[in-house]
């Protein structure tokens, strides 16, 4: 489930829609988090469904790593875009999280090399640290940079009001990681 002080918006072309804040989320707040309505798809399961629905799966799903299942959001938190400066990343929770604070109207944004997102992206987000292409491979360069924003943003998880802290499911993991920041799962290429 996305943040609830969140909106569907439409950003522009080429990239189309995209997810605004509609109030202040402050570094630290979980923006997102798997839920029971998320659809879990197997993957010998995603590759039977056909031709019909192989775009859609590339476009919308993204692999879980540790199972690796494709996860199909139902709400608006598919429409999540990529940015090199990403404001949100995940840590292996099955969360994400604001890596910086972020202002009403501003586009909430992961960094697609982070997860398994199933093909490699030509990426127009405009900033100055634009990688040009997006893959998984990213993360033997980038793995430092986003563990050591993941770890600090973290550390203020329990200073900022939480509303998707109830749908976090492995409570006690994020409390140990929380006390040891080397608990924090990190980004390795997998
Ligand atoms: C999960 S969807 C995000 C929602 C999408 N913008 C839409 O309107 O349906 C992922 C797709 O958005 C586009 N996209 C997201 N971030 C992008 C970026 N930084 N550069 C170019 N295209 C991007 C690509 O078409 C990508 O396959
Ligand atoms: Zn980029």
């Amino acid at each position: 489930m996305i943040h609830p002080h969140t909106r569907l918006a439409h950003i522009g072309e080429p990239i189309g829609f995209g997810v605004v804040a509609t109030r202040p989320i402050p570094k630290g707040t979980i923006v997102w988090v798997r839920d029971p309505l998320d659809q879990r798809i197997p993957r010998d399961q995603a590759r039977s469904l056909g031709p019909l629905f192989r775009d859609a799966l590339r476009h919308y799903t993204f692999w879980e790593v540790e199972r690796g299942d494709l996860i199909l959001c139902w709400d608006h938190a598919r429409y999540v875009n990529h940015s090199c400066e990403a404001n949100c990343l995940g840590g292996g929770f099955e969360f994400e999280i604001a890596v910086r604070d972020i202002e009403p109207g501003e586009e909430l944004t992961d960094d697609y090399a982070t997860f398994g997102y199933a093909s490699e992206l030509p990426c127009q987000c405009g900033a100055p640290t634009c990688r040009g292409l997006v893959k998984r491979s990213d993360a033997m360069e980038m793995g430092p940079v986003w563990d050591a924003r993941l770890i600090a943003a973290m550390a203020r998880l329990s200073a900022v009001e939480q509303p998707l802290w109830p749908l976090v499911e492995d409570k006690a993991r994020v409390d140990q990681a929380l006390r040891d920041p080397r608990k924090t799962p990190l980004h390795r290429v997998a």
